[in-house]
């Protein structure tokens, strides 16, 4: 059974945005900018937020946070993003998710520039990856595709069950994988919580992605010996035992699955480190652009 370690496969392109920075350096040119916003104090969006200003630091980007209060109101949030849509220092700007009740999500994605919506979700972004042209494809999903790239893992001709249709994972994840693009091409089902014999679709699947938010949701009795599982899923499990008081867990039971499976993502260490990359390669991509 293949593990698809998430830093193995993450490292690499790690090395490739390392060394595009440094030519860019070298070139006397500044390097990519990504701003990110950061309301409240959730502990895993600040968990998340802080990783992706590390990855900045080490790959050689400059990147800016900006706190804000969970008492700010959305239009100080739109004004602070109008700020950095018009600022040309900044090539990216990501708004970590979930907001503040008060605040609309849907509001918020349609305010950032498309240029610079290197998360991938204004309807835009959405909007291109549909059709099949160039565009920032959502972190994860991208990730999910870079794993599946390192791992020359072959996905033509296979079907791929996606447990989940949110806007952020599970739908642009069953796009890519049905598109006609390499590790694409799969027949592809979306399953949801109407779903009414899940077992029964994803024991066909030669790919299952779990991204549903339900802790080892996944079991080995559901999986065809020999498939490939992808486990998107990261939740916060209360345990005494542990140093923090919880443990994250993903939505596959990895040790079960591992008897069964081909190939599968471990959580943590799998896909949530390759959704950084994801990130990442869409703010050089977002910085080639607009430097044109
Ligand atoms: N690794 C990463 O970098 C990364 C990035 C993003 C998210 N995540 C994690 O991935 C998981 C999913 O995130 P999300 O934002 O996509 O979640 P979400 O918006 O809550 O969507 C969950 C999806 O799963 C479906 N679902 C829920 N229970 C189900 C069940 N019993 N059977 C079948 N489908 C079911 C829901 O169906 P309905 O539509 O019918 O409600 C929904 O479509 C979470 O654990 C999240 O923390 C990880």
């Amino acid at each position: 059974m293949l593990i698809l370690d998430g830093k193995v496969a993450s490292q690499s392109v790690k090395e490739n945005l390392t060394e595009a920075t440094r030519q860019l350096k070298e070139q006397g040119k500044r390097p990519p900018h990504l701003a990110a916003i950061l309301i409240g104090n959730n502990g895993a969006s600040e968990t998340y937020v802080a990783s992706k200003v590390k990855f900045c630091a080490e790959i050689g980007f400059t990147s800016t946070l900006i706190r804000l209060d969970d008492t700010t109101e959305e239009k100080e949030l739109l004004a602070k993003i109008e700020e950095l849509n018009t600022d040309d220092r900044v090539d990216g700007i990501l708004v970590q998710l979930p907001l503040p009740k008060h605040i609309s999500e849907a509001n918020i994605i349609n305010s950032i520039d498309p240029d610079k919506d290197v998360d991938g979700f204004h309807p835009v972004s959405v909007g291109r990856l549909v059709q099949g042209l160039d565009t920032f494809i959502p972190a994860t999903p991208y990730g999910i595709m870079l794993m599946l790239e390192h791992f020359q893992l072959t996905t033509k001709g296979k079907h791929a069950v996606v447990i989940g249709r949110s806007n952020i994972v599970g739908r642009p994840m069953s796009i890519l994988l049905s598109s006609n693009i390499p590790f694409g091409n799969c027949t592809v089902t979306i399953c949801h919580s109407h779903t009414p014999d899940l077992r029964q679709m994803t024991l066909q699947a030669d790919i299952i992605i779990a991204a549903l938010g339900k802790p080892e949701f996944v079991k080995a009795d559901m999986v065809k010996p020999g498939a490939i599982v992808i486990d998107v899923g990261i939740t916060r499990v209360d345990d005494a035992t542990a140093t923090r008081g919880y443990r994250i867990k993903g939505d596959v039971d990895f040790k079960a699955v591992s008897s069964v499976a081909s190939a599968v993502s471990p959580v943590p260490g799998g896909v949530g480190l390759m959704t950084i990359a994801g990130l990442m390669k869409n703010t050089l991509s977002a910085y080639e652009r607009r430097n044109q």
